[in-house]
């Protein structure tokens, strides 16, 4: 019996704050890689010396050699540049797909039968040139944002109601920008749809609010961007691909033909498992529904179309 191993990429706030919540959850051994000298080192020793405290057995590492990330069971991927304040995530493009090609040929080449989760920004297009350069099977990459899309809806939907965030169940499409799709239709609270608890008007708003619940945290941070609620998001996927729970979670997928999309990844409910991405889930969407979610395809799209792979 061996334990699962969890290389993550990037010891900056996400990286770091994945490792915090993987060990807490016991999901495994970690590796922490950067580029940066003594930075993971020290992070990954700082975290294991909690275990007595907190009672978790996880062994942490932290390196700047990808040799010692050979046979992991999983990747995630956290290196790259943030936002700053009035940029947008696909500013990022240039740098973070550079980095992601490097990142991408060292998973491929220590740990060719790993699952991937990519969080660098701009999500949609960073998983691609990942599942492009391991050349892995389309199951077992994919990218973090849907989850973390859907909690922050699900926290304004919480918080407006006044009730527990555990009773909000909800899901967002599309691609990682200011036109994700949160599906008001398909949000419950307890079971009820949400259209007959909240107004029309402060339904709008709460999408608004979720559309550019990334922007929002980077204008109070001003240098960087949110790393708790996206590392929490990470970490679920991880807990469902690591103990083949079979969660239904919206994740960026690789679409063969899919929402009458192909060659792209993009944002779809999926169930996630052992297996990585088990099946892809089409929900009926309305008219309009499939207009938003066209369009924020079509975002994707064009950001996709400057990256050569
Ligand atoms: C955000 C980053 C992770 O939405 O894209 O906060």
């Amino acid at each position: 019996m061996r334990r699962n191993k969890i290389t993550i990429v990037g010891a900056g706030n996400v990286g770091a704050t994945c490792a915090h919540w993987a060990a807490s959850k016991e999901l495994g051994d970690i590796v922490l890689i950067d580029v940066a000298e003594g930075i993971p080192q020290g992070k990954a020793l700082d975290l294991m010396e909690a275990a007595p405290v907190e009672g978790f057995d996880c062994h942490i590492i932290g390196t700047n050699d990808y040799a010692d990330t050979k046979d992991s069971d999983l990747v995630i991927v956290t290196a790259g540049v943030a936002r700053k304040p009035g940029m947008s995530r696909d500013d990022l493009l240039k740098t973070n797909a550079n980095i992601a090609i490097n990142v991408a040929e060292n998973i491929a080449k220590y740990s060719p039968n790993a699952h991937v989760i990519c969080v660098s920004n701009p999500v949609d297009v960073i998983t691609y040139i990942i599942y492009k350069t391991t050349g892995f099977e389309p199951n077992r990459v994919m990218g973090m944002a849907g989850v973390l899309d859907s909690a922050r809806y699900r926290t304004f939907v919480a918080l407006e109601l006044g009730i527990s965030f555990e009773d909000v169940s909800a899901f967002v499409l599309g691609g990682h920008g200011d036109d994700m799709v949160p599906l008001v239709r398909y949000t419950y609270a307890g079971g009820i749809p949400i259209e007959k608890l909240i107004s029309q008007d402060r339904i709008e708003a709460i999408v608004e609010r979720t559309r550019k619940g990334g922007a929002e945290i980077v204008s109070h941070l001003k240098s960087g961007s949110a790393y708790y609620a996206p590392a929490a998001s990470v970490i679920q996927m991880a807990e469902a691909i690591l103990k083949d729970k079979k969660r239904i979670l919206p994740v960026a997928a690789y679409l063969q033909g899919e929402y009458e999309e192909s060659n792209i990844f993009a944002g779809v409910p999926a169930i996630i498992g052992g297996g990585g991405i088990e099946k892809i889930i089409e929900v009926d969407l309305t008219t309009d529904e499939e207009a938003s979610l066209k369009k924020s395809f079509q975002s994707v799209r064009k950001v996709l179309s400057e990256v050569n792979v």
